[in-house]
């Protein structure tokens, strides 16, 4: 008897954490049922991918959707950022809890979730720390029990009430790895930016590019070390998001070489941009923390990036439109931080990590499907294509180009950091649980919406 399957994907070069093959992929009842170089079968549908890439839908594991930032809020919420997501060949995304003052990590998760069920991707949470700490403890063990497993820190934005000192830090560490969590971290040593933030404030210095004169990378490697001697001396993992320079990156390698297990993360602005941006006339909307670095600090991502030094690239998604960027133009120090990013991933890491020979097929899957999947207790139903496996799926065109143009673009920002790079490709279908979000240039998804993962603990 013949299989019958949903969805029929035929013809594409499947590319999978370890190699590509030509082969058919079957889909029924929302997951991948079927991988073979010829399928033969009854489907509802067919989607030929000849001369197509197919990937696993990838994951952004660092998103901020509608969070509050210096009086405003970053303008996608997970509506319109998870329709950014999906035309970005993302099928999951992790975003963050905000915990407001007195609230506890229960509350904080229950209005995250009731916020995150707009998404039209799947979706999981990690759950920041940023209010007493130390009264929060005793909610670690039940909310990793709930499959709430990864939390964050910051080991700066003391000003605006986030930030966790290093004693705090060690008592958190040491709970959540011990309930079996992950303990992510924003690594920027604070004393080191505030003091130099005061000193260009005090000198009338406001322009962009003393923002990343006061967020240096010595501070990132500061922060870093202190917080991997801490995991050290616990034997505890350790998750360093969106590190951005080569000082951070050789600190974190020298933790790991030591025996501490860190992983790390980094992201496309950390890769593609660098702090001449802020020289520009409006060089200000290109703020984010860290601040974007320079060349050298670019080659040196990359090349641990090929030497699979680093575990996740991830985007730290927190768009703003031009007016709110624009609203504190000249001031460095007030200008909402961070930049658009979900939409641009996969297309930045193919063509300037694949198509530019930087890196391989199977590194850019285990980059962005495979390491975040495992990492934060998703795989194997995320992050691959297997028997078994969700069937999350990206085709791709590897023979057309493009640009990046914000007026092609999805989420609420107005503008692209990345606006006019050329692109190696472009996306044929996005399709989450065999379910067509993205078609061409058309958003398909209206009716589908993501589904919450909770996992369970490491
Ligand atoms: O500037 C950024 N990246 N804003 C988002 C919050 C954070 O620090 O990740
Ligand atoms: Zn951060
Ligand atoms: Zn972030």
């Amino acid at each position: 008897m013949k299989d019958k399957f949903d969805l029929l994907v035929v013809n594409g070069e499947v590319i999978t954490e370890r190699d590509s093959e030509k082969l058919d992929v079957g889909i029924r009842d929302a997951r991948v049922v079927a991988l073979s170089p010829s399928l033969k079968g009854n489907s509802d549908r067919v989607i030929d991918a000849a001369g197509k890439l197919v990937f696993p839908g990838f994951i952004d594991a660092h998103t901020h959707m509608g969070i509050p930032i210096m009086n405003t809020y970053s303008s996608d919420d997970f509506e319109s950022g998870s329709v950014a997501a999906a035309f970005g060949s993302v099928t999951t995304i992790i975003d963050f809890t905000v915990q407001e003052k007195g609230q506890t990590l229960a509350d904080s998760v229950a209005v995250r979730i009731d916020k995150a069920r707009k998404s039209h991707v799947d979706y999981a949470l990690h759950v920041n720390i940023t209010d007493q700490p130390e009264k929060r403890l005793d909610e670690i063990p039940a909310i990793i029990a709930d499959g709430f497993t990864s939390f964050k820190v910051f080991s700066t934005y003391r000003q605006a009430g986030m930030m966790i000192t290093w004693d705090e830090f060690r008592k958190v560490l040491q709970q959540v790895n011990a309930h079996g969590g992950l303990l992510c971290l924003h690594a920027e040593d604070n004393d080191l930016v505030e003091t130099l933030t005061a000193e260009h404030l005090a000198a009338g210095r406001k322009a962009a590019i003393f923002h990343a004169r006061s967020r240096t990378a010595e501070a990132e490697a500061k922060a870093i070390t202190r917080a991997a001697e801490i995991a050290g001396e616990l034997g505890a993992s350790l998750y360093i998001v969106h590190v951005s320079s080569q000082a951070g990156l050789e600190t974190g390698l020298n933790a790991r070489a030591r025996g501490v297990n860190i992983y790390l993360e980094t992201c496309p602005q950390y890769l593609v941009l660098t702090e001449e941006c802020y020289r520009r006339e409006n060089g200000h909307r290109w703020i984010t923390t860290p601040p974007l670095r320079t060349q050298q600090d670019c080659e040196a991502l990359w090349q641990a990036l090929a030497d699979d030094q680093i575990d996740v690239v991830a985007t730290d998604h927190c768009p703003f439109t031009i007016q709110q960027k624009d609203a504190s133009r000249g001031a460095f120090h007030l200008t909402p931080n961070g930049l658009p990013g979900v939409e641009a991933l996969f297309p930045l890491l193919y063509t300037y990590g694949v198509a530019h020979g930087r890196v391989t097929l199977p590194q850019l899957v285990r980059l962005l499907a495979k390491r975040p999947a495992e990492i934060f207790g998703l795989y194997p139903q995320k992050g691959t294509i297997q028997i078994g496996a969700d069937a999350d799926l990206v085709i791709w065109d590897p023979n057309a180009e493009e640009a990046i143009a914000a007026k092609h673009l999805h989420g609420k920002a107005d503008w692209s950091p990345y606006e006019g790079m050329p692109i190696a490709g472009k996306l044929e279908y996005t399709i989450l649980r065999g379910q067509v979000l993205v078609q061409g240039d058309e958003f398909v998804g209206q009716e589908v919406r993501g589904v919450e993962r909770r996992v369970a603990k490491r």
